[in-house]
Parts: C-alpha cells; structure tokens; sequence
C-alpha cells in the first residue's frame, strides 16, 4: 500500500517521520518527482533501488533544506559557494568532493569520492527535507528506463505499491530533472546533464563550461547520461516535419504541421520552459493516447538547441534512442 499524503503540516509530518524510519516517499520538487530515502540509512537506499528496479547501483543526488546543511557534506569552493548563492534554491545539482565526516552512506555515493548535492525549491519540499534533517537521496520517481514523473499521479501509475507515500505537492513547475554541474576539479567546471539551469546562465556566474570527454553511452563519469533513457511504449521520432496519419505528434510552437493522427502541443507560443514544464507528461499522455488510437509512433517537432531547448533535445533524444534489453538507467 503506498500512502497518498497531502502537502498539510499533518502530512509533511507523516512524510517525515517515514524518512527517518528508512521508509521510502516519493516528494515534488521544481523539476521531477524524487524519490526519496535517507541517504545516510544504506537499507534505505537499497529500497530505492529495488523500488525502482534498477539493475546496478548509480550513485545519488543528495536534497538538502539549505546551503550549509549541503556545504556540510562535501568540500565547496569559493565557486560553489558562488553558484550557490545564485542559484538555489532551484534546479542546479553540485557535485564536490565528498567531505570526510559526510554522514551520506558509501552506497548513495556508489563509493565515489564525490557527492551530488542539491537544494530544490517548493515550500512544501523545504519544508519536508528541513524536518527530517538528515541528507535525501532522491533520483527521478518512475521505474527504471522510463519517463519521469512530474505529478503525483505519474509517481503511482510507476511505483503503487513499491514506497511507502507519495506527498502529492502538485505539478512541478519546471519540469525537467536538475542541471548537473562537476566542480570537483578547480578551475573547470564540467557540464554532465543538461536541465532546468541553461548552460548561459551559468556561464554568466562561472565562466566559460567544459564537457565531458565522452558522450558515450556508457561513460563511467555520470552514469545518469546512460542513452537510453525516459522510454515511452511507442518508438520516438525526432525533428519531424513530414508527417504520417499514424503519427502522435508532439508539437512546439503555433501552426504546427497537419497529418498526424493526434496532436500534443507542449506549448503553442513557442515559450520553451512552458515545453519543458510539459514535456514528460505530454509524453505519458502521447503514449497512452496513440495506443488508445491504434497509433505506431510519436513523432517531435524541432525544438530549437539554445536555452532550455537544450534539456529538452537532450532528453528527447534520448526517448529515442534504441533501448537495451537491460535497462542500465536512471
Ligand atoms: O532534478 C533532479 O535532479 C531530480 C530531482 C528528484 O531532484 N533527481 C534526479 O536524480 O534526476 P537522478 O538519480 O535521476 O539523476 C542523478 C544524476 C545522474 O546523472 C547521476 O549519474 C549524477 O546525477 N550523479 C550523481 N552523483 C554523481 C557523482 N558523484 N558524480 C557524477 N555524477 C553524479
Ligand atoms: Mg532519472
């Protein structure tokens, strides 16, 4: 049975006291639905994995209420204290060398010397995490290799039954998952996952970004960047123009093309963080939709690559991509 908890004091209080026990509760944030289990509680952490059904360990963000709770974790430089300042609470992941008293368990670090952290925005999540007052490992709420949640419904429809709650804190307001940041070499900051923080608006606080060396499926350095990722049911095409009477169409922007057999738009005026904000239920509904119709693909309007569109291409692209038979992903 997974408890269904209103964001009410009485329910925040519910959710808390599950998470200090090692119980598992799925929590909103501004990006994706998380979650969540005591980072520093290796059983609980073990939960999450099993609930999510992940084939291997990956290591963990790690939620914090404030700054200088997640400051206590790891190493921050004067550049993390920075990014900081200007960015949380909000969709930015920070990962630092992990400090030696970390209370995180080895198991939401999967060993590493470093730590992902991160402070969300959303009363009812600040609220929740400065309760439990300990670090909430959190990845995105649906099973492995599928689209992440971004309502409390989606979190049932993957995870009834597997977690003990769900604290229904409404849509999220961004709608795509954090943008992760590797500031564990000084002076290069390494962008790992496109997300709700454009890459300009970090450069304007920390100088020019580096990439990874490899964008390859299995690069070891973050293995959230697996490819095949947030898979609907239906095959994915992308940057279509010309379409087919058996397409679902998921549209950007005014006039999109005719010929499909159903149409999402994830935002008629072309704003992309309306898009981003929509994107993963627009695919949830796109998918159950065109099954529903008979219909054999969804088909993507060109998103354009700057800003958040960058996210979005990214995730997309990755919705596409042919999938393993075993799931490797977050
Ligand atoms: O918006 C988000 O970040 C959501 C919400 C729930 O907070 N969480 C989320 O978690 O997307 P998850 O587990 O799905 O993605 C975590 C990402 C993965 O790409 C993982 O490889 C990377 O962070 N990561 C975590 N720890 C890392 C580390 N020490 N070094 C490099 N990458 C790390
Ligand atoms: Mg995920």
């Amino acid at each position: 049975m997974t408890l269904r908890l209103a964001a009410t004091p009485s329910g925040l209080e519910a959710a808390a006291h599950i998470l200090r026990e090692g119980g598992l509760v799925a929590f909103g944030t501004e990006t994706v639905y998380g979650l969540g289990g005591d980072a520093s509680q290796p059983k609980a952490v073990a939960r999450i994995f099993e609930a999510k059904n992940r084939p291997r360990f990956n290591p963990l963000i790690s939620h914090f209420a404030t700054a200088s709770a997640a400051f206590e974790q790891v190493s921050a430089s004067p550049l993390a204290h920075k990014l900081a300042e200007a960015f949380w609470p909000g969709p930015l992941t920070l990962v630092l060398p992990r400090s030696q008293n970390s209370t995180v368990s080895d198991l939401a670090a999967d060993g590493l010397n470093s730590l992902a952290v991160r402070v969300p925005r959303g009363d009812a999540v600040q609220t929740l995490l400065a309760l439990v007052d300990r670090p909430i490992a959190a990845p995105s709420a649906n099973r492995s290799g599928r689209i992440s949640p971004s309502d409390a419904s989606h979190v049932l429809e993957e995870l009834e039954g597997r977690i003990d709650a769900v604290l229904d804190t409404g849509p999220c307001t961004v709608g795509i998952e954090s943008t992760v940041l590797d500031l564990t070499q000084p002076e290069r900051p390494v962008l790992l996952r496109h997300g709700g923080i454009t890459p300009e608006a970090l450069e304007a606080v920390c100088g020019p970004l580096s990439y990874p060396e490899t964008t390859s499926d299995t690069a070891p350095v973050s293995p959230g960047r697996m490819l095949s990722h947030y898979a609907p049911t239906l095959p994915v095409r992308l940057d279509v123009t010309r379409l087919d009477t058996t397409d679902a169409l998921l549209a950007f922007g005014p006039n999109p093309p005719h010929g499909a057999g159903y149409v999402f738009n994830l935002s008629e005026k072309g704003s992309l963080e309306e898009a981003a904000a929509r994107l993963f239920a627009g695919l949830r509904f796109l998918d159950k939709k065109g099954a529903e119709l008979g219909l054999k693909a969804i088909a993507v309007s060109p998103i354009p690559a700057q800003g958040l569109g960058l996210a979005l291409r990214d995730r997309l692209h990755r919705a596409a991509a042919p999938r393993p038979a075993e799931r490797d992903v977050t």
